[in-house]
């Protein structure tokens, strides 16, 4: 059982929240006139979920679903179970899917094919992380808050083992 050590800031609360802020009034921008439907994939948005939805000026849903994708603490294996459902129908809605970061991409890969079967308006993806050197399948997200390097991020939703989603801002592990 390896140790996991917490290393230093990579993105501060501040410039977190300046992120979202910014996000938020792109989204607002490109749905003009029409009402989106966030889902929230629990447990890692929830910190960003809460803070996106109140600086996009629109008429707002959100629902949420959980996944767990088999696999070790730090690697996706692709193959997902879907734990919670919508609780809504998405038929005919504006849907943005909200995500805490994308690594191989095989959990939001297979989450949209799933979506997309229900009929929405429109299918979209905002992640707060992007890490697409580790993508495995063809997937980009619409909206993304920052690109990084292949590190294992913990903070603002992310963990490690369940542990450090608390921190209010973004840092990353070593493992020793
Ligand atoms: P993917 O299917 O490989 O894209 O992985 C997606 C999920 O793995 C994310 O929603 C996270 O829950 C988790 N994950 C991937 N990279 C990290 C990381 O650096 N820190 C914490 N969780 C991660
Ligand atoms: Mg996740």
């Amino acid at each position: 059982m390896s140790e996991y050590k917490l290393s230093g800031v990579m993105f501060s609360e501040e410039q977190i929240k300046e992120r979202v802020k910014a996000l938020g009034r792109i989204i607002t921008e490109d749905y003009q006139g029409k009402e989106v439907f966030l889902i929230g994939i629990l447990k890692g948005s929830v910190p960003f979920m809460a803070d996106l939805m109140r600086c996009i000026d629109l008429d707002v849903k959100i629902d949420f679903m959980s996944v767990s994708s088999y696999g070790s603490a730090t690697h996706s294996s692709g193959v997902v179970r879907i734990l919670k459902d919508l609780d809504s129908d998405i038929r005919g809605k504006h849907v943005i899917v909200v995500e805490d970061i994308i690594d191989s991409g095989l959990t939001l890969s297979y989450l949209k094919d799933y979506l997309i079967k229900r009929g929405p308006a429109s299918f979209r993806i905002c992640t707060f992380l992007d890490k697409p050197a580790r993508r495995k399948v063809d997937l980009r997200p619409d909206y993304c808050g920052f690109e990084i390097e292949d590190k294992f991020i913990v903070g603002y939703g992310l963990d490690v083992d369940q542990k450090y989603r608390q921190l209010p801002y973004i840092s990353w592990v070593t493992t020793e």
